[in-house]
């Protein structure tokens, strides 16, 4: 199997990692535009299998799209990232034309690839690669809610000091600081509701705190994060090219479900070789239902800047 990440920086070198770390697939191609960055991210990675044990091959190209025929998969990180004080959405501009032209490129080497989105305003980014490139909605997969949901079950873990792989939780919505919805409500310790472990003053602080988690990072670290990020990708993949339909929150094409059309939005899929084999209909309440609209307001509007791109 073989999986391309296209973009060698933070975020798409690690992907690079743990996909290969995880020996998911006996083929990593990292791509980048500048010249020999992604040559060398490469060649440092590869210096670390025979330490850590892996045998996925990785290989770096600076824009040789030849080099990517035949991925399985291809996760495209690229465009500029956050700076401190920006929303994601203040990306738009810059990141809507390479992210175009990126699955263009990718596609007339790999025309079967499921594609999973990263750049941001990654829900944007998702619709506009589903709409310039005609892909079946299967196959176009934006992670936000995998790593918004990660993000969630870490604070939880931490407000009940318990391990966090004991800690259950998703978040759907969009992957902004306002428009993502951490289901707190379903969140669960060990099979047990969390709202019997912790006040609803303190849930509502968690809530709060998944919510900006990626602000968090961005202000702390002078730019956007990568090892939660790159690990959500991971995890991801690992879910498609081994088809283990597990249910992970994605941005997904939605024709109807949950009451929005013509969208891309995070809701639990089931995440196999086709790359979206379902979208699961958890029911939700009038609130998280309400939220999911305004969310869906939100992320519709941000689309609006695509019409220029999309002509
Ligand atoms: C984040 O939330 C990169 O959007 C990503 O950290």
């Amino acid at each position: 199997m073989k999986v391309t990440v296209v973009g060698a920086g933070n975020v798409g070198a690690s992907c690079a990692e743990y996909i290969a770390i995880k020996s998911i697939v006996s083929e990593v191609v990292l791509l980048d535009i500048k010249e020999g960055f992604a040559e060398g991210k490469a060649l440092d990675l590869m210096q670390t299998a025979t330490t850590l044990g892996f045998n996925s091959r990785i290989k770096g190209v600076t824009n040789d799209y030849a080099a990517t025929a035949g991925s399985d998969v291809v996760v495209i990180t690229s465009g500029v990232p956050r700076k401190p004080g920006m929303t994601r959405e203040e990306l738009i501009g810059i990141n809507a034309g390479i992210v175009k032209s990126v699955s263009e490129n990718i596609l007339k080497y790999s025309s079967n690839t499921v594609i999973v989105v990263v750049s941001n305003p990654m829900d944007t980014m998702t619709y506009l690669t589903l709409k310039s490139t005609g892909l079946p909605k299967n196959r176009v997969i934006g992670m936000g809610g995998a790593l918004d949901s990660s993000r969630f079950k870490t604070y939880l873990s931490l407000a009940l000091d318990k391990p966090s792989n004991d800690i259950q939780g998703m978040v759907i919505g969009g992957h902004g600081d306002t428009t993502m919805i951490p289901l707190t409500r379903l969140a669960s310790y060990n099979g047990t509701p969390v709202s019997q472990h912790l006040t609803s003053d303190r849930l509502n602080q968690v809530a709060a705190e998944t919510m900006v988690g990626g602000a968090t990072l961005t202000k702390l670290l002078g730019t956007s994060a990568w090892y939660a990020p790159g690990a959500s990708v991971a995890y991801l993949v690992d879910s498609i090219v081994n088809n283990q339909r597990k249910m992970i929150p994605c941005s997904v094409y939605l024709e109807g479900e949950y009451n929005q059309d013509d969208i891309c939005i995070g809701v639990p899929c089931i995440i196999g070789n086709s790359g979206i084999s379902a979208i699961v209909d958890v029911k939700l309440n009038e609130v998280e239902q309400e939220k999911l609209n305004q969310s869906a307001v939100a992320v519709r509007n941000m689309n609006e800047a695509l019409k220029e791109v999309l002509k």
